[in-house]
């Protein structure tokens, strides 16, 4: 008997949904993906990528993990990128993070939760970083608020110091980064304003994110 029944019985339902649309859609996919933008998100469920910006499978390229962090060191997240630019040749990395975020949240609160606390780490380094704003602020839900935030603007940066896009810009590749924020409370996406498009750009954006606490 197969598990997990529900899932094969609307994975059907989808499917014909769709060939009922666009009958080629699938043969049109199978040759090749040739999507517009790389998404790194949150993994959280309430956050599902293509949905939100109402893109098809083939249209976008995402990477998610918990807090939507970009780590120097993760080869997973630093090979979705590198195949993104190199190989898909996007030209839109979208860094998208949400409010309420749970790991946003645990590290606020230096929540002990396991090995995750490991991979919090980074974004406790994001709030130490702008402690002293965020020290400023009324109350936890107001910290809570402007520290998703502020993660999603250091994730941005996190992308533009990587070789992959420094080596992209050097050769002239149209390529942005986007930070964007997504509210759970009314569906929408908000965007934080840091836009790159450029090695020179990404200085002056620096300067803004360290400012902006
Ligand atoms: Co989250």
């Amino acid at each position: 008997m197969r598990s997990l029944k529900p899932l094969f019985d609307r994975n059907k339902i989808w499917s014909a949904e769709i060939t009922a649309q666009d009958p080629e859609f699938f043969a049109k996919l199978v040759g090749q993906q040739s999507p517009d933008y790389l998404w790194i998100g949150c993994a959280d469920s309430r956050v599902p990528a293509n949905e939100i910006v109402g893109l098809l499978p083939g249209e976008l390229f995402v990477h998610r993990n918990v807090a939507n962090v970009v780590v120097h060191t993760d080869l997973n997240c630093l090979s979705v990128l590198q195949y993104a630019v190199d190989v898909l040749d996007v030209e839109h990395v979208i860094v998208c993070g949400h409010y309420g975020c749970g790991g946003v949240q645990a590290a606020l609160n230096n929540s002990r939760l396991g090995l995750i606390d490991n991979w919090l780490r980074h974004v406790q380094d994001v709030m130490k970083k702008h402690h002293s704003r965020l020290d400023e602020l009324p109350d936890e839900a107001s910290r809570l608020h402007r520290l998703c935030e502020l993660n999603v603007m250091e994730q941005v940066l996190n992308v533009g110091q990587t070789t992959i896009v420094q080596s992209a810009w050097d050769r002239g590749k149209a390529l942005e980064i986007h930070g964007w924020i997504y509210d759970l409370h009314d569906g929408l996406l908000k965007d934080l304003s840091v836009c790159v498009k450029s090695a020179a750009e990404f200085a002056e954006v620096y300067r803004q994110v360290a400012e902006s606490a």
